[in-house]
């Protein structure tokens, strides 16, 4: 009976998997999830017991006080933002508020799981535009704007996980011109990009009230290092925010939440900074040691690699067991699908931890190359 009562979206439904599997070895040291490489700020145990004083109260319902200070921070209106559990729950809002059955979508493959997640349980039909291998998975933006006829939205994740390719402003600016000519929303997800130095020359936050079709994506996850706290943010014209806030989980940010993220929002930004300058020169160092042990790979334009295992003739999931012998966790990319399984993703850190990756990836190449498995 109960097969019979389930929507058949959810029938066929298989759930995404993510990196940052580490919960029964909490010593395996991490590469495989994108975080700021110091971690979470000092202060942060210290904003988490100031805020468990105000549990007897239900959270603001409106988050006020934390729009203003994300607000404050972008130089946008209060009107202008969202939060949710994660930038996950805006993922899964978005489509649950914009997406009906039949509706046609359109995004790069590979990309972001959680997206095409939320919209195959709405029941939209997915048009993947796979992005090409030979040229580093880039993202030619006028190719993917050809395809938006009939198109209810398109998803585009700067910089892409797990390529880490970014795309330039005016490119995406084109997209989005484009997609309002033909009443396609554009779902763009910059959750990866605060940690990069050229995060506010690429941001199209400043652009949301002026574009009445652009929905826009952050979080503190990648940010403060701390996906344990559920919180996400989002930046939208203002009716395009109403039509979320009206479908949007009551209570979805608890008191916790709330006023941590207002704290690190107003007092913790130099953190984010200077993640973003230590990982520019670490990316290079890391990039040319690399190269050395695994042949050729691409220079990411992001803060996490997304290396061809072609040299080392191993599969992604051989790999990443080859890394964990060595106490090190990389990305598993075959549920990317596509080519994707012939991948490995890894985060860069500070220096002594990548001198640690790099040490343990020696091991694990001469491994292979000996044939120990
Ligand atoms: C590109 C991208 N967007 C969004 C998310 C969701 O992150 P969170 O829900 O922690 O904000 C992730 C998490 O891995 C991600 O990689």
């Amino acid at each position: 009976m109960i097969d019979r009562a389930v929507r058949p979206e959810v029938r066929s439904m298989e759930r995404p998997r993510h990196g940052g599997d580490v919960w029964d070895d909490l010593d395996v040291k991490d590469y495989s999830s994108n975080v700021n490489p110091f971690g979470p700020p000092p202060r942060l145990e210290r904003y988490i017991v100031e805020a468990a004083s105000e549990l007897h109260c239900y959270p603001d319902d409106s988050c006020a006080r934390l729009k203003g200070a994300i607000a404050a921070r972008y130089g946008v209106d209060d009107s202008n933002v969202i939060v949710g559990a994660g930038s996950a729950e805006l993922i899964r809002l978005f489509a649950e508020v914009f997406i009906s059955p039949g509706d046609r979508v359109v995004m790069p493959s590979p990309t972001f799981s959680e997206y095409a997640f939320g919209c195959r349980l709405m029941g939209a039909r997915l048009i993947d535009h796979v992005l090409p291998h030979e040229e580093d998975f880039a993202l030619d933006v006028a190719e993917l704007a050809a395809r938006l006829d009939g198109a209810k939205a398109v998803y585009v994740c700067n910089p892409n996980n797990p390529t880490g390719r970014m795309v330039n402003r005016s490119d995406l600016l084109d997209l989005v011109a484009e997609a309002a000519r033909k009443e396609t929303l554009v779902f763009l997800d910059e959750t990866l990009l605060e940690l990069s130095s050229r995060s506010d020359e690429l941001s199209l936050v400043p652009e949301v009230e002026s574009h009445e079709n652009l929905f826009i994506i952050r979080s503190f996850t990648k940010s403060f290092a701390m996906p344990g706290l559920r919180i996400g943010y989002g930046f939208g014209p203002r009716r395009l925010l109403n039509y979320l806030e009206a479908g949007r989980l009551t209570w979805n940010l608890g008191t916790i939440e709330q006023r941590v993220a207002t704290r690190l929002m107003e007092e913790e930004q130099e953190h984010v900074a200077r993640a973003a300058t230590m990982i520019e020169g670490e990316k290079r160092r890391m990039h040319a040691r690399a190269e050395k042990l695994m042949g050729r790979v691409p220079m990411p334009d992001s803060y996490f690699f997304f290396a061809p295992l072609d040299a080392l003739d191993v599969s992604s999931a051989e790999f990443r067991r080859h890394m964990l012998r060595h106490g090190v966790l990389v990305r598993d990319c075959s549920s990317f699908g596509g080519v994707c399984s012939g991948y490995t993703r890894f985060c860069v850190k500070t220096p002594e931890k990548n001198d640690e990756f790099l040490d343990a990836l020696s091991r694990a190449v001469a491994d292979i190359s000996e044939g120990r498995s």
